[in-house]
């Protein structure tokens, strides 16, 4: 390790760790002390601050670093097409009921969040164009939206590498992407265009409010590097975020069964699923 910042002590990582975790939701115990301290060095080093107060101190007033020390601090694992089930879920059984209770061309809010790179988000779109017979019938508004403003510029921009989308057909990446050189391939423009991507903290109640209400949620992935209580104001935003009726679809190994008891748990046959209820 890099010495030209004193190595932090065991209750200024765990003071990090709170303050991290009041911010984010994320929860850092001590089986994740050596990532804290790599990832704690690393910004010290970069500011070149001479001690862990001095970096508190910078923190506490500047949003810039903060944002800087967020993004180093999230995993931002994905890929394309990452779980088919639940987007055959989506078009064959999920919005088939939401537009039952909709007029043609009404508006339909599709959000991805966390989104990460875009990968999920895109994933979405490309699936309703290639699965779902009423896409043009709707006018369908996909948003993606993460804490890290690093991924989400990536998003944006839209390039990606093989291991994105090794789980995708090769002739929809051959349709959907444009083939660049070393191994990266961008989503086509017209795709690009069809997902607005936001900052949104998921344990914030106003970044979440600001976003409105959605008919699908995608929260996948993120509520296990949380703990239970910051699990439970997740859920309490989602479901707010949620127009009555609507639907919420965590990743394989999340549940809401021990964390909110406002929504009903549907089986269905491709996924599990969590409704706001209608009334
Ligand atoms: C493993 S990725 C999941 C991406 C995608 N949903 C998937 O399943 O492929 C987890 C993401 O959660 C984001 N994240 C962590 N804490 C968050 C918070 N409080 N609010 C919003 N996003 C958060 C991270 O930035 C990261 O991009």
């Amino acid at each position: 390790m890099n010495r030209e910042v004193p190595a932090p002590s065991e209750e200024e990582l765990r003071r990090l760790a709170v303050f991290l975790h009041e911010r984010t939701g994320m929860a850092h115990g001590e089986s994740r002390r050596g990532y804290v301290e790599r990832r704690l060095v690393e910004r010290m080093q970069r500011c070149a601050v001479p001690s862990f107060g001095a970096y508190m101190a910078l923190l506490r007033g500047s949003a810039a670093e903060l944002e800087a020390l967020v993004n180093s601090f999230t995993v931002n694992e994905t890929y394309f097409y990452r779980e088919e089930a639940q987007l055959a879920c989506m078009s064959q059984a999920l919005l088939p009921e939401i537009v039952s209770r909709r007029g043609p061309g009404d508006l339909v809010r599709i959000w991805s969040v966390p989104c990460s790179t875009g990968d999920e988000a895109y994933s979405i779109a490309l699936w309703l164009l290639e699965n779902w017979r009423l896409v043009d019938a709707y006018n369908i508004e996909i948003v993606g939206s993460d804490i890290d403003t690093r991924a989400l510029a990536e998003a944006v921009q839209g390039w990606y590498g093989a291991r994105a989308l090794q789980r995708l057909p090769p002739e929809l990446v051959g349709r959907y992407f444009e083939a660049a050189a070393e191994g990266r391939w961008r989503i086509i423009q017209d795709l690009r265009e069809s997902v607005r991507f936001t900052r949104v903290n998921l344990v914030d109640a106003g970044s979440m409010a600001a976003q409105g209400r959605f008919d699908l949620i995608f929260c996948r992935n993120v509520l296990i590097y949380f703990d239970d209580a910051s699990r439970a104001t997740a859920a309490w935003h989602l479901h707010e975020a949620l127009n009555p009726g609507g639907f919420l679809c965590l990743g394989h190994s999340e549940s809401m069964a021990r964390i909110s008891a406002r929504f009903v748990a549907r089986h269905l046959a491709d996924a599990v699923v969590y409704q706001r209820p209608l009334a």
